[in-house]
Order: C-alpha cells, then sequence, then structure tokens
C-alpha cells in the first residue's frame, strides 16, 4: 500500500504564450500596488520588462526591487522583508531563476508577518506561519528549479542553508512559458535542465515516491531526456524549449511532493564550500550516486531508463539499471558539464570536509532507498573524484 497526499499546487498556466494570461489574472485580485521581484540581470536584458510593461500599461503602480542575488543570503532577505512591509504592497510577482522566486514567496509571506525573517527560519527559529501571504504570482525565465510551484524559500547562512516554507507560501498563480526560456544562455540551459532531471529522477526513487508522483517524475524525464541537448545547442527551437519548460514544472510537482534524495544532499556542500552553481553540482554527483544505490531499486531504475529513451525489453533489470547510470552520465557529458569533481576544480584534499557537511542533510539523505552513512558518502565523493561509478561493498 502507498499512502499518498499531494500538496495542492498554484493555478498554472504553461505553454507559450501563456504570460497573456498575467493581465486577466491580476484582474481577480483588483491590486493597487504591485512588487515585482526580479534578478537585476534580467532587468538589464529587458526580460523583466517583458512583464512588467504589459502590467504597468494595464493601469497597475509597479515597482521593481533587483536586490537579488544567486543563493541569497538571509541579510537579503531580512532587507526585501523591511522593505516590502514599509511600502504597503497588495502582491507580490516574482520573475526569474530560483532565487527570484524563493526571494518573492519570502516577501509575500513576511508582508504578513512581524519580526526579523530568522526567527521563521526551520532549524532554529522560534515563530510559526500563521497567516495567509500576500497574492502572489510566479513566473520562471529558467527551465530547472521548479520553484514555481513548491513552498520553499532557501537561505544561505554563513556556512549552511535553511528554509522557510509553509502551505500559505504556494503562489496563487504560476505561469510557465518557455517564450521567457529562450534567451537563457547554453551554460545555465545544462545546469538548471539537469537540476530538473534530478528532481524527477530523485522523486521516482524517493522512498516516498506514489503513484501520482511517479506519473509526474516519468513523464518529465521523458520530456527533459528528449529535449535537453536541443535546447542547449539551439536556444530558440520552440518544442526543445517548451519540453523544458513543461519537464521542469512537472519534475517540480513531483519532487516537492516525494522529496529528493542522496544527489542533492551530497551536492549542498559543493554549494557552500565551492560555490558550484546549484545546477552542476547535481549533474557532477547524478552518474555516481546513482551508481551507489542501483541495486537497491533496480526496477525503478529499469523505468528510468525507458524514459530515457532507453529499451530495457531484452535486458535484466540488473542490467538495465547499469545502463541508466551509463545514460545519465550521457547526458551530463553531452550538455557539456564536467563530469568528475576535479573538472570543477575541488581538490582531493576536500573530499572529507565535503563528507562531513553532507552527513548533516539527515532530512534529505532519509529518502534515499539505500540508506547513506557517512562511509558511503566519502566513497561516493571519491568515486566522482576519480570518474569511476562505484558500488557498496556486499
Ligand atoms: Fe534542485
Amino acid at each position: 500500500m502507498t499512502f499518498s497526499k499531494l500538496v495542492f499546487a498554484p493555478l498554472s498556466y504553461t505553454g507559450w504564450g501563456s504570460l497573456e494570461q498575467l493581465i486577466p489574472e491580476l484582474e481577480r485580485f483588483e491590486p493597487t500596488k504591485i512588487l515585482l521581484v526580479t534578478d537585476p540581470m534580467l532587468e538589464k536584458i529587458g526580460l523583466s520588462d517583458q512583464v512588467a510593461k504589459p502590467v504597468r500599461d494595464a493601469g497597475y503602480e509597479v515597482t521593481l526591487y533587483t536586490d537579488v542575488v544567486p543563493e541569497p543570503p538571509l541579510e537579503t532577505g531580512e532587507k526585501l522583508a523591511a522593505f516590502t512591509r514599509g511600502n504597503g504592497f497588495d502582491l507580490v510577482i516574482g520573475v526569474g531563476g530560483g532565487s527570484a522566486l524563493d526571494l518573492a514567496k519570502l516577501a509575500a509571506i513576511m508582508a504578513t508577518h512581524e519580526g526579523p525573517v530568522a526567527d521563521y527560519l526551520n532549524l532554529t527559529g522560534t515563530r510559526k506561519i500563521e497567516h495567509k501571504a500576500l497574492p502572489l504570482v510566479l513566473i520562471p525565465t529558467t527551465s530547472g528549479t521548479g520553484s514555481e510551484v513548491t513552498s520553499i524559500a532557501v537561505l544561505s547562512l554563513e556556512s549552511s542553508k535553511d528554509v522557510i516554507t509553509h502551505d500559505n507560501m504556494i503562489a496563487s498563480v504560476a505561469i510557465v512559458d518557455p517564450q521567457l526560456t529562450v534567451s537563457v544562455p547554453p551554460k545555465v540551459t545544462a545546469a538548471t535542465g539537469i537540476d530538473a532531471l534530478t528532481h524527477a529522477v530523485e522523486a521516482y526513487i524517493s522512498i516516498n515516491a506514489s503513484p501520482a508522483t511517479d506519473g509526474l517524475a516519468l513523464h518529465a524525464i521523458r520530456l527533459i531526456s528528449k529535449s535537453l541537448r536541443t535546447a542547449v545547442k539551439d536556444g530558440g527551437n520552440k518544442q526543445a524549449r517548451t519540453d523544458m519548460s513543461h519537464g521542469s514544472y512537472l519534475a517540480g510537482l513531483a519532487f516537492f511532493n516525494a522529496g529528493v534524495a542522496g544527489v542533492h544532499a551530497l551536492a549542498y556542500p559543493l554549494g557552500g564550500q565551492f560555490h558550484i552553481p546549484h545546477g552542476d553540482s547535481n549533474a557532477v554527483l547524478l552518474p555516481y550516486v546513482m551508481s551507489y544505490i542501483r541495486k537497491s531499486c533496480p526496477k525503478r531504475m529499469a523505468d528510468i531508463l525507458e524514459a530515457l529513451g532507453g529499451n530495457p525489453s531484452f535486458l535484466s533489470e540488473e542490467e538495465a539499471s547499469y545502463k541508466c547510470v551509463d545514460e545519465l552520465k550521457r547526458i551530463v557529458e553531452d550538455v557539456g558539464i564536467p563530469s568528475t569533481l576535479s573538472g570543477f576544480d575541488v581538490p582531493e584534499s576536500a573530499l572529507d570536509s565535503l563528507t562531513a557537511d553532507g552527513v548533516k542533510q539527515k532530512r534529505i539523505l532519509a529518502r534515499s532507498p539505500l540508506p547513506l552513512e557517512e562511509s558511503d558518502i566519502r566513497k561516493i565523493y571519491q568515486s566522482a573524484f576519480d570518474g569511476v561509478p562505484v558500488e557498496p561493498a556486499t
């Protein structure tokens, strides 16, 4: 028996041109003062204006907030909360990648709560979220994080990360328009695309997977594996960008409900200690973690192989699971991401400290189908350094 309770999702518009639903949706909320949280780079290249202009043309007052940095620190969140409370906004729009969307969620919830953001952190906070957030519209401009459908805002602390999360932080509306992703450069398309693929793969092998998340995850893997290479090579390809956009959205819904596991747990220390972007951190570990846990879920690995476009029909589950690891390694290499830790200038001497931080990700590691202890994590980092997938000693 599987128990599942899908968390509710935002009202979602997906597909090419779906941004045109923004104004009709805003009309429902009758806002008087809108805060638009976006990345400064998107303002520079005019992408955030593709959202702001029609909103202003429709007669709404819009204030742009661009103090958004990748992996935003707590102080960035505190500043944004103060700005939002001080200006009487009554609706928030987030436009951008994961950081901008996470900060938009934070602005919307902190506008209706008192006290420092730090008081609401998941691990160390002393206060609870108890009020509704401001109406919130999230519009991703990358195909990767799935942040538009989750209730999580990630904040960086001095040497770790924490989150603020609550069902009240789920957006009122998500608009997932692939047209907004065509100018994403190949490197970012590759890294964010592998992040989305990892969400789907980890949701599928999670011990919290359910028939509902399985359907979301497998279709996401199909769409992403079919179109990621093309989206990296030819950013203007409408079909590839549409598949990636839908794949990332479905993967977001899958992992929000089933969770991610070992790849993300071991990727966080790479971000924390070496500032390797989140998607790249996942990409460089994906084949090695999956090789290590392969024997704990061979049937699921065979299913993933099929969704990746392989044919497991004439293979045993054991053979198919091997091939699945090969296929995952191939897609990472095909999109130009280094396939070893040394390719990211991580020295072998760092593997112990990475392991020490990886072990701390207990909540995420708990979803792995194979329990991963400290010695296992050390072996996986070593294999990612050497570029040779390994398995646990039997
Ligand atoms: Fe991720």
